[in-house]
């Protein structure tokens, strides 16, 4: 598999982009998380941040490592719940001196898919939970920062996103909805940050990742090997996704906003691939 030989992050060396920088890293869970490489990468290029994540994902203590890794303090909050952002955007700003300059948004949800539900048999109460964790909880965020100005002038805001947004993927049920949502969001809250505050706002649309999020879904496998031979440059990983959303956070992307970005190796431009035509030609051959 082409995306699990990423070699490239291993020789790019740090220089110190986010210097002077601080920022809020949601969805760290474990090492596999996006978030955790994000946090990790943030912290090489010199950037100061408090982690966040639900109080219940906190108990596996995982958290904790990453937190003494980068030197960074971690407050709890429900992406769901304003009082807690609340807390959360006052808390950041206290504990790092002053407003926000990032802050990445890497959460995601759904009992349906836990459960095991496909399209046709979705349970409703669910779906509102996939839909208030995974995308308005983005919208959430962003209209605490507004109230409490909480936001530094050219600051940027990332939240990770699934092409499922654009094209029909059924085993990703109600996340579906959820991301395109989620999408429309950044376009709406970029237009509105970046005439109050010169805050952009982006989604980072990422290949299929091995993480607990990303596994969950039924044909995972499938999903990953399909996308990894799609792309001429194979799925992109977790650590090239933190490179990103970096490059996002620092300032040489001050003016990408509202925008959906790609970061999938060129899977949503391909339309077929030597490997696949391969993969039906001998399944042709075998049929004969
Ligand atoms: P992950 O399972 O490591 O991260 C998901 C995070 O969401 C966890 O840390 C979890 O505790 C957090 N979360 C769930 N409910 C929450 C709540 N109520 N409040 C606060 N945090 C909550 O998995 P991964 O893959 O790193 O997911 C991060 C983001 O990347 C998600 O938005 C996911 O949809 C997105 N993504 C993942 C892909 C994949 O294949 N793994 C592909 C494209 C996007």
């Amino acid at each position: 598999m082409t995306g699990c030989n990423y070699t490239f992050h291993h020789n790019t060396m740090p220089s110190n982009l986010l210097a002077g920088k601080v920022g809020i890293i949601s969805g760290a869970l474990n090492d596999q998380s996006i978030a955790w490489k994000v946090a990790q990468r943030a912290h090489a290029e010199g950037a100061r941040f408090v982690l966040t994540n639900a109080p219940l994902a906190m108990r596996m203590g995982e958290i904790n490592k990453l937190s003494e890794e980068c030197n960074a303090p971690i407050i709890p909050a429900d992406a769901t719940s304003t009082e807690e952002l609340e807390a959360l955007f006052s808390g950041a700003q206290e504990q790092l001196g002053g407003k926000i300059d990032f802050v990445l948004h890497s959460i995601g949800m759904s009992a349906n898919i836990r459960k095991k539900k496909h399209y046709g048999e979705l349970d409703y109460k669910f779906f509102q939970q996939t839909i208030d964790v995974s995308a308005m909880s983005f919208h959430k965020m962003m209209a605490v920062a507004e109230k409490q100005d909480a936001m530094n002038e050219w600051g940027s805001i990332v939240a990770l996103s699934y092409i499922a947004a654009q094209r029909a993927f059924l085993d990703y049920t109600d996340m579906t909805q959820a991301k395109a949502m989620l999408e429309s969001i950044a376009r709406s809250y970029g237009q509105r940050f970046g005439k109050l505050k010169k805050v952009r706002v982006n989604t980072v649309s990422q290949s299929p990742t091995k993480t607990t999020a990303g596994t969950g879904i039924t044909g995972f496998d499938a999903f990953y090997n399909f996308a990894d031979m799609m792309s001429p440059l194979g799925n992109a990983p977790a650590e090239a996704c933190a490179d990103y959303c970096i490059s996002l956070f620092s300032d040489l992307t001050r003016y990408v906003t509202m925008q959906n970005l790609m970061h999938d190796g060129g899977f949503s431009t391909t339309g077929i691939s030597a490997e696949i035509v391969d993969v039906m030609t001998k399944a042709a051959g075998a049929q004969e």
